[in-house]
Parts: structure tokens; C-alpha cells; sequence
């Protein structure tokens, strides 16, 4: 994790195959330590400037929470706050910040922002959430598989996502190869995730020999899948589509009849990001025992704590 020191977090990607184990694996044991009452103050001194453009329950509290608990200090700074692209430029915000704080987490509209930040930063930056990217959920996601299927037992999974191809999405599709989890894709057509990324996804997939199947039938979707993962379908900025969108994820709701007809795995689980609108998913999964959602939001905080860490060159 020597690597991984002073380096920025922009999509889940940054992250080779190792790298990505090994900070899951830390999140793992920082969750051992949080539950014992034992995390040293390893951060004391540090602090984390967190520049939020968006609304934000699970991103700010993990990642104030997690800061705190390791010895330092967050600081959360709305677009109300900070002079930040207007009144001032990215890049001297970004100068600036890096003065007085050891990291910049920042969540924001446009990926380029986050992009022109770290650009300038000297210190380390995450993004806490672009239109592209959401590589922090995605490391929560991918401990919390790991939780329920057990680390060795999830090469060879299959993740079946049924909704809108989002920045959740992407940073999943780029880390599910690794993983050697296979992808089963499955939006309406005009609601594909992006080109790039899907070129990407694939290169990865060759890389380290997983399947990835994309299609628009939810039935068809989430056959033989073990994990079965969505997410709004009206995301923060898209608010005035909401009407069209809604509309056009007609039949996309997570349902016990979808997943039955669809013949997922016996051991099938629901994910979420969270959080959740009451469209894309039945309250009877969302509620069941198959629902791993709130460890899933749990799971936010240890792994902030591990990018965080890994960052400033600590690990305990
Ligand atoms: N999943 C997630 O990022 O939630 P928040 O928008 O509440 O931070
Ligand atoms: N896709 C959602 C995720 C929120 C955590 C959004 O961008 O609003």
C-alpha cells in the first residue's frame, strides 16, 4: 500500500488489481478496530478539506466520522462556503486548500472539476462523486460482497445491474474484472453507461478473463446472477428529466417476480448506493434479508478510512 501514498482517487481504476485487495482487505481491519474501540489516532494533525456541490448524508458523515475517529480533522465545506470555480478559480482554490489541509475530498457536477483539482492540488484528492465517477461507493460495495460471500468466494460471482448507467455504475463495471466478478449490464437504450468506460470495462474483462453481457430485459439481466445491484434512476442534477425518466425505466423496478422469472442464483443479494427513490426497488427486497443495503452504507466509512490512511502513507 506503499504505493498508493500521496497518489489521488479520481476513479476506481486508479487502483490496480492489488491495490484494490489491499485497500479492501484495510478496510477490513479498520473495521475490526472500530468495533473493538481500538483505532489509534494515527490522522492526528491531518485534516481533510471536503468540498461538497451536492446534497450528502452517507459521503460527508462516513467520511467526517472516519476522519475524526483516526485522530483528525475534516472540514465540510458547502458550495455556500467556499469560493470554488466562482469568484475564484479551481486551480487557486485548489493551491490554496492544499496550504492548510493534508487531503481534498470534494463531490461535484461535472468530473472535470474534481479532475482540475487534483491537476492542481498538491496534496491528494478524492472524488467524493462526479457525473462520472463514484469510486469511494464502489470500494464499499466490493467490501460488502466480500462480507457476504466471504473474500475467496467472490472471483467468479456474477453482478447483474438493472437501472440507469450512471457514475455508480461505471466505477463497478471497472472494478468487477479485478474482482473477477462478470457483468451483466442491462439498461434501457438510450440509458447506456458511458462509451469510454464500457471500452475500458471490456479491455479489463479480456485482462483478467470475466464475462460481460449488456442487454435492455431486466428478465434477461439478472439470469444467473448472485448480486443484483441498482440505483436511482433520476441522479442529483437530473431532476428536471425526472417525468421522461421514470417513464422510460418502466419495468426496471428490483422485484421477488423479476428475479424469479429472471432465475438469479439461490444466493442472490440486493445492493444500493442509496439513497434509495421508491421506484427502482420493491420495499419486500429492500427490506429482506437478501437487502444488504445499510451494511453496504456502513461499509462507506471503512473504506474512506482506508483511501484516507493509504493516502497520508499510514497503515495500521
Ligand atoms: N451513496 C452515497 O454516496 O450517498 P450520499 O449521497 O448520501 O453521500
Ligand atoms: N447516481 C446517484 C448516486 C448518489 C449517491 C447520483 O449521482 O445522484
Amino acid at each position: 500500500l506503499e504505493g498508493v501514498k500521496g497518489r489521488h482517487l479520481m476513479r476506481i481504476d486508479d487502483y490496480c488489481k492489488e491495490e484494490l485487495e489491499a485497500i479492501l482487505a484495510f478496510s477490513r481491519h479498520l473495521k475490526d478496530l472500530v468495533k473493538a474501540e481500538k483505532v489509534p489516532q494515527a490522522l492526528h494533525g491531518k485534516s481533510v478539506a471536503c468540498i461538497f456541490q451536492k446534497r450528502s448524508t452517507r459521503t460527508r458523515v462516513s467520511t467526517e466520522t472516519g476522519m475524526n475517529l483516526l485522530g483528525g480533522s475534516p472540514l465540510f465545506l458547502s458550495s455556500q462556503d467556499v469560493q470554488l470555480g466562482v469568484n475564484e478559480t479551481i486551480k487557486d482554490s485548489a493551491l490554496v486548500l492544499s496550504r492548510f489541509n493534508s487531503l481534498i475530498l470534494a463531490r461535484v457536477f461535472g468530473h472535470d472539476t474534481v479532475h482540475e483539482l487534483a491537476e492542481h492540488a498538491t496534496v491528494p484528492v478524492i472524488n467524493a462523486l462526479s457525473d462520472m465517477h463514484h469510486p469511494l461507493q464502489t470500494l464499499a460495495d466490493f467490501m460488502t460482497i466480500q462480507e457476504r460471500f466471504g473474500p475467496e468466494n467472490v472471483k467468479g460471482k456474477t453482478l447483474a445491474w438493472v437501472g440507469d448507467g450512471n457514475n455508480v455504475l461505471h466505477d463497478l463495471m471497472l472494478a468487477a474484472p479485478p474482482m473477477g466478478v462478470n457483468l451483466r449490464i442491462c439498461t434501457p437504450e438510450g440509458y447506456r453507461p458511458d462509451a469510454g468506460i464500457m471500452k475500458d470495462t471490456e479491455a479489463l474483462a479480456q485482462k483478467f478473463g470475466t464475462d460481460i453481457w449488456v442487454g435492455a430485459d431486466p428478465i434477461e439481466g439478472v439470469a444467473g446472477c448472485n448480486i443484483v445491484v441498482t440505483d436511482t434512476w433520476v441522479s442529483m442534477g437530473q431532476e428536471e428529466e425526472a417525468a421522461k425518466r421514470i417513464k422510460a425505466f418502466e419495468g426496471y423496478e428490483v422485484n421477488s417476480e423479476l428475479m424469479s422469472k429472471g432465475g438469479a442464483a439461490d444466493d442472490w443479494i440486493f445492493m444500493h448506493c442509496l439513497p434509495r427513490h421508491p421506484e427502482e426497488v420493491s420495499d419486500e427486497v429492500f427490506y429482506s434479508d437478501r437487502s444488504v443495503v445499510f451494511d453496504e452504507a456502513e461499509a462507506r466509512m471503512y473504506t474512506v478510512m482506508a483511501v484516507m490512511a493509504t493516502q497520508l502513507g499510514v497503515t495500521l
